[in-house]
Order: C-alpha cells, then structure tokens, then sequence
C-alpha cells in the first residue's frame, strides 16, 4: 500500500507513478523486479530521480535506501539525466593498456566535451565504464546498446555516425 506522502506526490506526478505502475505491473512487485524496473525507468525517461527511487520503494515494499542502494552500485542506472546516445569506454586494465586514453582523447575532440559530460545539444554523453566482458579485444566500449572492440581513435567518427544514424531521433 502506498504511503500518505507518495499518495500526495502523486497528485503533482501523475506520470511518473503511472509509468511506476506499469512497470510494476509488467515485471512483478518483488524484489527481483527491481533492476528491469528501474533499467526500463531509466529507457523511458533517461534518468532516474530520487522520487522515481521512492516510488519504486514504495511499490516493492522495500526501502528507499535499498533502491538507490541498486543504482549505485550499477553504474548504468546512475541518477544523473543523460544524452539521446550513451558512450560508455572501458577503463580497466586490458583496455587501458590497449589505447583507451587515446580513443577517449578523440572522442572527447569529436564531440567537444569531457568524460562524464553531456553535449549542450543533449544528444551525446560520455562515460567510463568498467569491463563489460570483451577484454579479448580491447579498447572496448558500448555505443547505446551496441558494442564495438578493438576500437581505435581513428573510428570513433563512425561510432558516432553509427549513433547518428540508429533511428533515434535527435
Ligand atoms: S577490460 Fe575492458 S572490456 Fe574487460
């Protein structure tokens, strides 16, 4: 059941605790419903804040301290609102040692911006990512959802022409 203060938050957020429901609804109230909820909270909306945390808490029957507690811990769901397009390098070892400096470094003069910052435009954001499982050919990144290995700075323009061209519109 809901408590009192989210009852009247919900007034002022309706969509908000609406989408909260509905993915409740999709993937269950349990707790193991938890990170597709908030990894599909944070598709839809492109970041999650600390009243969607309280939601979330509220509809699982767990604490709020637990949920954000989860979006820490996976750098992914972290709070901050992002771009359209998420570029996240690697930056550990086997792919630091590879180059990722100077992949970073040209990604960096591409898109005018440093790591962890988003273009004024809100289309791009930059990230540092630890291993995502492809150290066998690094430096490795994930463009959105894709990944691409053995990355040099010499295609980081198609990277970003791949982004530009994946049918979300900027
Ligand atoms: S160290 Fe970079 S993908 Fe594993």
């Amino acid at each position: 059941m809901s408590s009192p203060l989210l009852a009247t938050v919900s007034i002022e957020n309706a969509d908000l605790v609406a989408m909260v429901d509905a993915l409740v609804t999709r993937h269950g109230a349990t707790r193991g419903a938890l990170l597709p909820i908030l990894q599909d909270l944070l598709a839809e909306r492109g970041e999650i804040s600390t009243l969607a945390m309280q939601l979330v808490a509220d509809r699982l029957g767990a604490s709020p301290a637990e949920v954000q507690g989860v979006v820490t811990f996976y750098s992914f769901l972290g709070e901050a609102a992002r771009g359209r397009h998420v570029i996240r390098l690697c930056r550990t070892l086997s792919c630091m040692m590879a180059g990722t400096r100077d992949v970073a470094a040209a990604f960096e003069a591409e898109l005018g911006i440093p790591f962890g910052a988003t273009t004024p435009d809100g289309v791009f954001t930059l990230e540092w990512t630890n291993c995502i499982g492809m150290c066998c050919a690094p430096p490795a990144l994930l463009a959105d959802a894709e990944a691409f290995s053995s990355v040099s700075p010499a295609q980081v323009g198609e990277v970003i022409g791949a982004l530009r061209a994946s049918g979300v519109q900027e």
